[in-house]
């Protein structure tokens, strides 16, 4: 009876204490099992009950503390280019072939020197930690668990590099948000090239980041937020006019001809959105593009990434691997934007979603739920392998 009493006397609700004496009263751990630790009147499904990838926000929406949930779910202003971000799959449809062999589907490929049995990586996200106290060493088993996906990691984990890279077996690339002064980044380049990271993706769409809506300016600064590497908890917001993030506004391509020397590995930049840029961005030595807004959380009121994607590939797609993140679902997202010429495709919020509602079960269930819905949709239009999977695909309407 102690519990109880001193439940009352901590403020808990009135409905909840009198439901937990109930419990203890009818000693039914039946009774018990109903008490829902999360939210009155509501029950987490288990996981073998969520049929596809929307689900799992749900269940992270119940679970995560709010200010996690936010940092996750939103975009930057008026949210145009997070909404448009999947409303242009809706502009894109499937051509089915009626009559083709699809006995064996292999949906394996390979991009920059790694075997991927599905074309689908993890896209790097910050601060795992507040998604599960394991941050990224558990989205990096959930990654190696669910067939040996790719896992571009955050320059803003929430772990040492070296300490996720000893977590589990799997392929592991580096996103980098690098440095004006370049000795500033060699540190960090030599931990992860030593502990065997593959690749080094640099990130081009965050010169003059800025999180300006009011709810998500709260959470994001709040103690207890993000808290990503660099990133201290409870910092205030910066002090300029234009409150762009400090350490940025200076970006430029020369840059990258300092930083070439001392890697040892194939170099990408991540965030291109037109033909112009990831031209520009072969020329200067990139070696893969990453066509992505950021998920909508970079520049708002632009395209979406699946519009652009066509021009980018017949820009460069015969000289380097095209790659494209942002908004991607579902089985057939990903089944449309490898017709209009990707590699592969990267995953954010949705394996954040399964981490934050399961931990790594969870995102290896998300991963594997997206592998399999694009065997099922290389099944239903007839594409075997990835080899068959071409424009003819698709028919396109984007407005
Ligand atoms: C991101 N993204 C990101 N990108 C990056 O290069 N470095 C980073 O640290 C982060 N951090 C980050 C945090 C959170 C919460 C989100 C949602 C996204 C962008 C990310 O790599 C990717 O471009 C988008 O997440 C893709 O869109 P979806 O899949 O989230 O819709």
């Amino acid at each position: 009876m102690a519990g109880i009493e001193s439940r009352w006397r901590h403020g808990v609700t009135r409905r909840k204490a009198l439901r937990g004496l109930a419990g203890f009263l009818a000693g039914s751990p039946l009774l018990r099992a109903q008490q829902d630790p999360f939210r009155d009147h509501s029950r987490i499904p288990a996981m073998e009950e969520l049929a596809d990838v929307f689900d799992f926000e749900a269940v992270a929406y119940e679970k995560l503390p709010r200010q996690a949930y936010d940092y996750t779910g939103h975009g930057t202003e008026s949210e145009f280019s997070l909404r448009r971000n999947r409303e242009a799959f809706d502009w894109v449809k499937l051509v089915p072939r009626a009559v083709a062999d699809v006995s064996a589907i292999d949906p394996s490929t390979e991009v920059l020197g790694v075997k991927m049995p599905y074309p689908i990586m993890i896209a790097p996200t910050a601060a795992h930690a507040q998604l599960h106290p394991d941050g990224e060493a558990a989205m990096y088993q959930a990654a190696t668990a669910a067939s040996n996906t790719l896992f571009l990691m955050s320059h803003n984990a929430s772990l040492p590099f070296d300490k996720i890279a000893a977590a589990s077996t799997g392929p592991l690339w580096f996103q980098l948000y690098a440095r004006e002064r370049l000795e500033d980044n060699l540190p960090f380049l030599d931990t992860v090239q030593t502990a065997g990271y593959r690749a080094v993706a640099i990130t081009i769409d965050q010169n003059a980041s800025v999180y300006e809506r009011q709810q998500h300016n709260r959470h994001f600064s709040a103690p207890g937020g993000p808290g990503g590497r660099g990133r201290r908890r409870g910092r205030p917001e910066p002090a300029n006019p234009y409150r762009v993030i400090p350490g940025r506004l200076w970006y430029n391509w020369a840059f990258v001809e300092k930083l070439r020397p001392h890697l040892k590995v194939p170099l990408l930049a991540k965030g291109v959105m037109t033909a112009a840029d990831a031209k520009v961005a072969v020329e200067t030595g990139f070696e893969g593009i990453i066509v992505s807004n950021h998920g909508g959380r970079a520049m708002d009121q632009g395209t979406s990434t699946l519009e652009v994607l066509p021009e980018i590939v017949d820009a460069v797609g015969a000289r380097v691997p095209v790659l494209i993140d942002s908004g991607f679902r579902r089985g057939t997202d990903i089944l449309k934007a490898l017709a209009l010429g990707a590699k592969a495709v990267g995953i954010g919020r949705a394996v954040r979603w399964g981490l934050g509602s399961y931990g790594a079960p969870g995102a290896q269930r998300v991963l594997e739920i997206l592998q399999g819905e694009l065997v099922l949709a290389m099944a239903h239009t007839g594409r075997p392998t990835l080899k068959s999977i071409d424009r003819t695909l698709v028919r396109t309407d984007f407005r």
